[in-house]
């Protein structure tokens, strides 16, 4: 008889391990797998469009219900949306049930989609509010990375009440757990400015004739400089030292002065067509403008504040010129700061400020003196939208007021106008929805229809700027009321997320881009600012350093209104490299006043073209996809039909002349942005 042969040490170890593992196995065939449910998740790494994650519930705080079916778990968001889930590998398996949550007051569309690594692994199609829940279930082994994504399907974020029903990780390894978005380093692409002259500034400016003339040579380089001009209409004055023209505007007509700036390093030119006339506001606007940053804390010492540090900074020289208080100057009948709080007008109905303004007169000379702008705002409802005085049957005196103060721009804010609007008496309790366009147009248009006429009867030119959101196509009325830019949406500091989303809509308002009348998307929300949520302090905002060159871009492309809203104290390098680089707001400044036209629009990438006064042409590529993305700009597209010079006015260098395509691979949120400048083929 052979005896069996004793197993030898390491034999007996193999056989143990394959039982184990034949265990494990047939465990997690059972239950080996841990469910990790996204709703334990930390959620405070997701972005949405609007409101806050919920948990287990749908964002307007009910049970999450899709359809008609009710779940028990899941989370609650709002198009758009993007949480980054780590799973280093991990993972077995994601799940779920998506869909359009049904307490959603209206018709939502959205799209749910999941990437792993950067590729597409689940696209749900277009959801309305209605449609059957769709189940996802992913197969994730191996994978390090997720990206769950909710996009507006194209058409705006109303009502985008979206659920991640039942989702839920099977994981047998590392737990998934959210990470911030991914961000990169900020690098400051633009060269610093020499210590020579450069004239910047809009290279045409509109005036009123015979009213009070006030204009900044917006220029770079060492000081002191000595300014000069040729052909300065004999009513202006230009003051060597400070380079600012001030005077009476001149009669109606054209006037081509050159101007010259001149120091140890030397000598700038630069022509400014001065146009005397009834246009204002041939070139956008820019300045700083409080709310972003302060709401309702401002106060005049900010306000002086910021007229110091536009000039300190160099922002005035590359053409900043406006610092204008927003909401929250004047009196409130009721407000959690008795300083803000009494009564709105004194004896003759002149609107009082409250005990944060001392004078508002004073505060625009300190602003003149400075050799910039000032602007107010107020509403022409009763009360403003943060509840402080309206102009409602005091407009004439209102608009009297203003330009007896001296100030040079007036944002017209709708907030409370429904209430009185049409002839209600405020308080009436039916408030209609304007936004559905159920009311005829005058109803609209004749509030600032009023304000604009009022405005131009004032010996002073000031610029007016609607804020109504939008309503009732603004874009088609508002240069007819007398309006020189127009909000085209919503608050932008609720959207910061959807940058590229509000500009593509901006930009379908094009036709009525021209000098004198802007579509305005709101402010530029970079550096550090408030949370337009809470209302909160500045702190540093949360867009990635390429989402803030992609920003400035595409205001710039888009000929919008610049002002900057970030809190002045705190601007630091790269924000100012990002607000001040003179080439690229020379496309925002280009005298034709072209906003770009979009092309060559896909899911990430897209290109915008404007053209410019000199036959030039600006071309942006922009990647709004969550992965690197290449982009391609073939020349007629952007109107070439020849080569051209090509020059990254981010980085300010020439690239050469090329006859096309640009290929560029974009980063997450990028952008390069061109100037094309066509040269004659060589013979
Ligand atoms: C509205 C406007 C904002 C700001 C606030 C002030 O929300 O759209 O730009 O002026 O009012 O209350």
């Amino acid at each position: 008889m052979i005896e069996p042969k004793a197993q030898s040490p390491l034999r007996a170890r193999t056989t143990i391990h394959f039982l184990t593992l034949l265990i494990l196995g047939l465990g997690f065939q059972g239950s080996g797998a841990e469910t990790v449910w996204l709703d334990s998740l930390d959620l405070s790494n997701l972005r949405q469009g609007w409101g806050r994650p919920q948990v287990n519930r749908a964002i307007r705080e009910t049970p999450l219900t899709i359809a008609g079916k009710v779940f028990a778990r899941g989370v609650g968001t709002h198009a758009t949306s993007t949480l980054w889930v780590q799973l280093d590998g991990g993972t077995e398996r994601f799940t779920a049930n998506v869909g359009v949550d049904d307490a959603a007051a209206g018709p939502g569309t959205v799209i749910f989609r999941v990437l792993a690594d950067g590729r597409r692994v689940f696209d749900s199609g277009v959801m309305k509010t209605g449609t059957p829940p769709k189940a996802v279930n992913l197969d994730l082994r191996g994978r390090k990375l997720l990206l769950l994504q909710v996009l507006d399907a194209g058409d705006g974020i109303a009502f985008d009440h979206a659920n991640w029903a039942d989702a839920r990780f099977e994981v047998t390894g590392v737990k998934p757990k959210t990470v911030p978005v991914p961000t990169e380093e900020a690098v400051i692409l633009t060269p610093r400015p020499g210590p020579a002259p450069r004239i910047n500034g809009p290279k045409v400016y509109g005036c009123r004739p015979g009213n009070p003339f006030l204009y900044r040579i917006p220029t770079q380089g060492e000081r002191p400089i000595t300014f000069s001009a040729k052909g300065l209409p004999k009513s202006l004055n230009l003051d060597a030292n400070t380079g600012i023209i001030a005077g009476q505007a001149p009669l109606r007509g054209e006037y081509e002065v050159t101007l010259r700036a001149k120091n140890r390093h030397g000598t700038a030119t630069r022509t400014l067509r001065i146009i005397a006339g009834d246009t204002l506001a041939l070139t956008p606007p820019m300045g700083w403008n409080h709310w972003y940053a302060h709401y309702d804390r401002i106060t005049d010492t900010m306000m002086r504040e910021a007229a110091d540090i536009m000039i300190s900074s160099g922002m005035a020289d590359v053409g900043y010129q406006y610092v204008n208080v927003d909401d929250c100057w004047m009196m409130a009948p009721k407000h959690n700061d008795p300083l803000r709080v009494g009564r709105l007008r004194d004896a003759q109905g002149v609107l009082l400020p409250n005990k944060y303004f001392p004078d508002m007169k004073l505060l625009a000379d300190y602003i003149h003196s400075k050799g910039l702008k000032a602007g107010i705002y107020i509403s022409p409802g009763p009360l403003t939208c943060a509840g402080f005085a309206g102009s409602w049957q005091h407009e004439a005196l209102d608009a009297k007021t203003f330009a007896d103060w001296g100030y040079d721009f007036l944002k017209y804010d709708w907030c409370s106008y429904s209430r009185v609007a049409d002839g209600r008496e405020p308080g009436a309790d039916q408030v209609p929805n304007w936004a559905q366009g159920e009311r005829r147009l005058e109803v609209y248009t004749h509030p600032y229809k009023l304000m604009g006429d009022l405005l131009k009867q004032q010996p002073r030119d000031i610029v007016y700027n609607l804020c109504q959101y939008g309503m009732a196509n603004v874009w088609e009325w508002g240069e007819a009321v007398g309006a020189h830019c127009w909000r085209t949406a919503g608050d932008l500091g609720f959207e910061l997320d959807r940058i590229f989303e509000v500009a593509l809509k901006n930009a379908e308002h094009r036709a009525w881009s021209r000098p004198g009348a802007w579509n305005d998307p709101d402010y530029i929300q970079i550096g550090w600012i408030g949370n337009a949520r809470g209302g909160g302090l500045p702190q540093p905002c949360p867009l990635t350093p390429n989402e803030q060159y992609s920003y400035m871009s595409l205001w710039a492309l888009m000929a919008a209104p610049i002002f900057y809203s970030g809190d002045m104290t705190k601007l630091d390098d790269f924000t100012l490299n990002v607000l001040c680089n003179p080439e690229v707001i020379e496309v925002n400044q280009d005298p034709l006043g072209q906003c770009g036209a979009v092309s060559i629009l896909n899911d990430q990438t897209f290109v915008m073209v404007k053209d410019l006064e000199d036959g030039s042409k600006a071309a942006g590529l922009f990647n709004r996809g969550e992965f690197p993305a290449e982009a391609a700009l073939p020349w007629p597209v952007a109107g070439l039909t020849g080569p051209a010079k090509v020059r990254d006015l981010w980085r300010q260098q020439d690239l050469g002349v090329s006859s096309g395509p640009y290929r560029a691979t974009l980063p997450r949120h990028g952008v390069v942005l061109l100037r094309l400048t066509p040269v004659r083929a060589a013979k």
